[in-house]
């Protein structure tokens, strides 16, 4: 039997969501045509959701195109779809079960309170790009599932899928890049188009992201093609100090992967010709060509990229000059952003010379100075490097430029500083274990540690559910501290009071001046935004 939840509604109104009690199964209409969804006992799910033609054959580096419609059938929206190529490191459960180029899919969470939708199209959305330093991750990583989110509010989530790496970025003189960018912005499009038939409204979206996913909302902020199709926005650990490729270093990497790959021309017939896996390990092989002049480079090699039409500069520079969208944001870092990356870096202890010779390197004549901030040591100097990269790539420079996002639009700041109870970071990641490394955040966030496999301790489920509460106020409301119920009132961030919110477990507070004397003496001692470094 099948119960249609459909209300009388004028032609206009055209949102639905029918629930057909057989099999737990839902169904959606959209511009493609209808989907079937899965019923779970507290929310209602689609996965897999086409939002462009797959990027295959000729259409492999070309700007994203409308799918085909599958009218009149019926698309099957209850299993998670391929993510894009990439060869994933992360942590566990974070990385795709399976890949293909044929990657341009989104996920739709549904709170059941839009079921059945009341006839109105009003609930707020947050739309989330993932992390991975555009090379690796997928939405549909369990990490990232947000049934517990739209379970506890009345928003909708939006998960999404982006061209990676080499796919997404690839800029020759054939091939203008910027795919992956491109296809963050069809999918923000798609929302447009789509989301009122979920019960979404199209001018409530929150623009959430990670690390890449926060590099990438810096850039939409600053490009004014994007404008319009978010209207608020959360910034996760953008590492900000590493600057997106500018044409002429895009264009070196991109012809160290041609010639990977067997196309020293970089003729498009040849470069078309190489398969799938083939591509990722040229990949591999040009990101160990990345000028090691540049040092910061080989952390992010792939980077959407100012080609000055679209992206129009570095958006340090545009924010910096009051050209962006000023909208109400939440900004935040975790504790311990570096230390991930260093030990990743360097097996082994990095000694005083090698640690000179890093400072040298980045920091030209002010070498000294900063040393005398971040001391070396005889034995390992992982350590203090984690907190200089710490302080210098995430924290101070996101501090610096929330002083400039913060004009007339709120910005909500927050650093999370709780350790994880439980070891969340696997065999690769055994620095991590005790410390609050890049991401730690993130199962707090979408409260999805269980289906991680994953235990939170009382506290920290206490503090899940708060986060949980003062992202979802966020977006329903563009303030953290109204609707659903929050432990302590998150003051909006304000130069001279200098306030940020303190996540730790089990109850989060208000600190003002988190890290000032350094910040201070680094935004004194050098400039966020050399791309040469
Ligand atoms: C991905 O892999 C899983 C597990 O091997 C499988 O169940 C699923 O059908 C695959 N998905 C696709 C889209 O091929
Ligand atoms: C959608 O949100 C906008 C902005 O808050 C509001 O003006 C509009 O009335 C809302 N649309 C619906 C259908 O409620
Ligand atoms: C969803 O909400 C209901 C009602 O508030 C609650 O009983 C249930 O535990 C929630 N589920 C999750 C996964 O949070
Ligand atoms: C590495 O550094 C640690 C101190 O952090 C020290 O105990 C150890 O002896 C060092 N190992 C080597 C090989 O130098
Ligand atoms: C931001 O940092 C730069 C150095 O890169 C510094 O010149 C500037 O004064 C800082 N701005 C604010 C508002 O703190």
């Amino acid at each position: 039997m099948l119960v249609a939840l459909m209300l009388a509604m004028p032609m206009n109104a055209f949102q639905y969501i029918e629930y057909n009690e057989l099999d737990d199964t839902v169904q959606a209409q959209t511009t493609g045509g209808l989907v079937q969804g899965l019923r779970m006992d507290d929310y209602a799910v689609f996965y897999g959701i086409p939002f462009a033609a797959p990027p295959v054959g000729d259409a492999r580096w070309q700007p994203p195109t409308d799918p085909k419609s599958w009218q009149p059938n019926v698309l099957d929206a209850r299993y998670p779809q391929y993510g894009c190529p990439q060869n994933c490191m992360l942590p566990p459960g974070t990385c795709p079960t399976n890949t293909s180029e044929d990657c341009l899919y989104l996920n739709v969470f549904v709170p059941l309170t839009a079921l059945p939708v009341d006839g109105e199209s009003n609930r707020p959305v947050m739309a989330f790009l993932p992390g991975g330093r555009f090379e690796q991750g997928a939405a549909s990583s369990v990490l990232y599932n947000a049934g517990t989110m739209v379970n506890s509010s009345n928003a909708i989530v939006v998960t999404i899928n982006y061209r990676l790496g080499v796919l997404g970025f690839l800029m020759t003189d054939d091939f203008t890049g910027n795919y992956g960018f491109l296809d963050q912005r069809q999918a923000l499009q798609w929302i447009q188009n789509n989301i009122a038939y979920f019960g979404g409204n199209s001018s409530r979206v929150t623009l959430c992201g990670q690390s890449a996913g926060a590099t990438s909302i810096a850039a939409h902020i600053t490009s004014p093609l994007s404008f319009g199709l978010f209207q608020q926005a959360i910034s996760e650990s953008n590492p900000f100090t590493l600057d997106l490729k500018t044409r002429t270093v895009a264009k070196q990497n991109s012809m160290h992967f041609a010639k990977a790959v067997g196309c020293p021309t970089a003729t498009p017939a040849c470069l078309l010709a190489v398969d799938a896996d083939a591509v990722i390990q040229g990949q591999i092989k040009a990101q160990q060509e990345v000028d090691p002049l540049i040092p910061l480079a080989a952390f992010l090699p792939w980077t959407p990229t100012v080609d000055e039409v679209d992206i129009l500069d570095q958006p340090i520079t545009l924010i910096e000059q009051g050209k962006f969208l000023d909208i109400p944001m939440i900004v935040g870092t975790v504790k311990e952003e570096a230390l991930l990356f260093i030990y990743q870096a360097s097996a082994k202890n990095i000694t005083e010379e090698e640690y000179a010779g890093v400072l040298a390197l980045l920091f030209y004549e002010k070498a000294v100075d900063i040393a005398a901030g971040y001391p070396p040591v005889h034995s390992d100097n992982r350590p203090v490097m984690s907190v200089l990269g710490t302080n210098f790539i995430f924290v101070c420079p996101n501090r610096n430029m929330t002083r400039y996002l913060n004009r007339v639009e709120p910005v909500f700041t927050y650093q999370f500083q709780h350790v994880l109870s439980f070891d969340a970071w696997g065999p690769d990641y055994p620095y991590c274990v005790g410390h609050v490394c890049h991401g730690s955040e993130l199962p707090f966030i979408f409260n999805s540690a269980s289906l991680g496999g994953y235990t939170f301790d009382a506290d920290e489920q206490v503090l899940a559910y708060a986060m949980n509460n003062y992202w979802m106020n966020f977006v329903a409301n563009g303030n953290p501290n109204i609707g659903l119920s929050v432990p302590t009132v998150w003051p909006n961030y304000d130069t001279n009071t200098d306030q940020s919110m303190i996540f730790q477990a089990p109850t989060p507070f208000v600190q003002a001046n988190v890290l000032e004397p350094q910040c201070n003496s680094l935004d004194q001692l050098v400039g966020y935004n050399d791309p040469y470094r």
